[in-house]
């Protein structure tokens, strides 16, 4: 008890002291008079929309989690719902069901879409990979279907995404084999069809939507994993596409950061700052910041510092983002933590997201949420 009772008191002090930095016209003006404080209210304030990654099958029959996917965000990504093997489990038919469902929402609450992903190693269908790795589909024949799929995927979507994720984690990690040009030797699409896949991809997607923003992803692209070779990688090849017309809009960088290794914020801003001044946009794509916890139920985080750490570096994320003018939007990968991909794909981790298990906001949301509030009323962003 004493130790809730000291924890309250830090809060209010915090607020308050954040109350005495904000000067009164901007405070006025972003609300904090006591009108919406929502995410996605502060991050208007400076153009910057704030997203959730969304599990379309829990909208409307989970009402705790559609009201703050409603109520907190101004963009959405469907975390699964847009992948090939969800909109073309067998050849030649597709189920828009799902990512149609998340369009529709979006469209009723004001919120813009981020398609998500277009060419990815997995979750591709099976009649896909089979078909590869039996040989009755050649490379030839992969790339007209990735064509078709290209095509008929945006052209489905077509005006009613704002960021498609066209290309998504194509170059070599620290652990991975690199071709000279840094692309990952061993990634599906690379094996079989070449680097100047990328390229490719980008134009056939363009050309069936030629006003969506489009966005190459991947992540430890702004120096996490401790060097910054694979940020040097795809902004040389990002440049360089550039330079020969591919229409390349900007770069999603993951943001998938872990307590145990620290996490470099001055490098990670420098480098959205360089793909900015390359021309590009810059988004924040999937943030979470994992750390370890005692059972994957409840997550509650083993070491008393993750609570600081955690807030913390999900706040040097979003500062980044604010402090870069070229970055448009900052998404969180999922709701909440008991719905998240985190403890079932790192053993003994999860705690990642804004919100707990019980859909209870966590201090990492009320961190954002001062931080967007801090920055309310610089308008640098263009958003499109
Ligand atoms: O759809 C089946 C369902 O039929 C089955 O009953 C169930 C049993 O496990 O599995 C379901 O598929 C799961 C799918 O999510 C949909 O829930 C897969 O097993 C599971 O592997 C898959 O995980 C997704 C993962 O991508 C796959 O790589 C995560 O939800 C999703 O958050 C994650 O997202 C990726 C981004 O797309 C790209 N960047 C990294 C990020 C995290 O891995």
């Amino acid at each position: 008890m004493k130790q809730l009772r000291r924890r309250s008191t830090l809060v209010a002090t915090g607020a308050a002291a954040a109350l005495l930095l904000i000067p009164a016209a901007v405070a006025f003006a972003n609300g904090s008079g006591g009108s919406d404080t929502s995410l996605r209210a502060l991050g208007s304030k400076q153009g910057l929309r704030i997203g959730t990654a969304v599990d379309a099958a829990r909208l409307g029959g989970d009402k705790g989690y559609t009201d703050i996917v409603a109520g907190q965000f101004s963009t959405v990504t469907a975390e699964n719902a847009m992948k090939w093997e969800s909109v073309e489990p067998s050849r030649g038919v597709y189920d828009w069901t799902a990512a149609d469902q998340l369009v529709r929402f979006a469209r009723q609450h004001g919120q813009a879409v981020r398609g998500h992903t277009l060419m990815w190693h997995n979750q591709l269908p099976s009649w896909l990979t089979t078909g590869v790795a039996n040989g009755s589909i050649s490379d030839a024949q992969l790339r007209d279907i990735l064509h078709r799929h290209v095509t008929d995927e945006v052209t489905h979507f077509k005006g009613k995404v704002w960021q498609w994720d066209v290309v998504n984690e194509v170059f070599a990690n620290s652990w991975e084999t690199p071709q000279a040009d840094g692309l990952n030797a061993d990634d599906f699409w690379i094996k079989h069809l070449g680097s100047g896949i990328v390229g490719d991809v980008f134009r056939w997607a363009h050309k069936a939507d030629p006003k969506a923003l489009l966005m190459y992803n991947d992540y430890n692209i702004t120096g996490e994993d401790g060097t910054n070779a694979k940020f040097q990688a795809v902004y040389d090849f990002v440049r360089n596409l550039r330079e020969q017309g591919v229409p390349i809009d900007g770069i999603g960088e993951q943001g998938h950061l872990d307590t145990q290794y620290g996490f470099d914020a001055q490098r990670y801003q420098a480098d959205l700052q360089a793909f900015g001044d390359l021309g590009l946009k810059v988004a924040v794509t999937e943030a979470d910041v994992r750390t370890f916890v005692d059972n994957p139920t409840d997550q509650v985080p083993t070491d008393s510092l993750a609570q600081y750490a955690q807030p913390y570096e999900f706040s040097e994320l979003l500062k980044g983002c604010e402090l870069v003018k070229q970055c448009i939007s900052f998404t969180v990968w999922g709701v909440y933590d008991g719905d998240s991909w985190i403890p079932g794909t790192f053993g003994g981790e999860g705690y990642g997201l804004l919100y707990d298990v019980n859909l209870k906001p966590k201090t990492a949301y009320s961190t954002l949420q001062q931080d967007l509030r801090l920055a309310a009323g610089a308008p640098r962003h263009t958003n499109g």
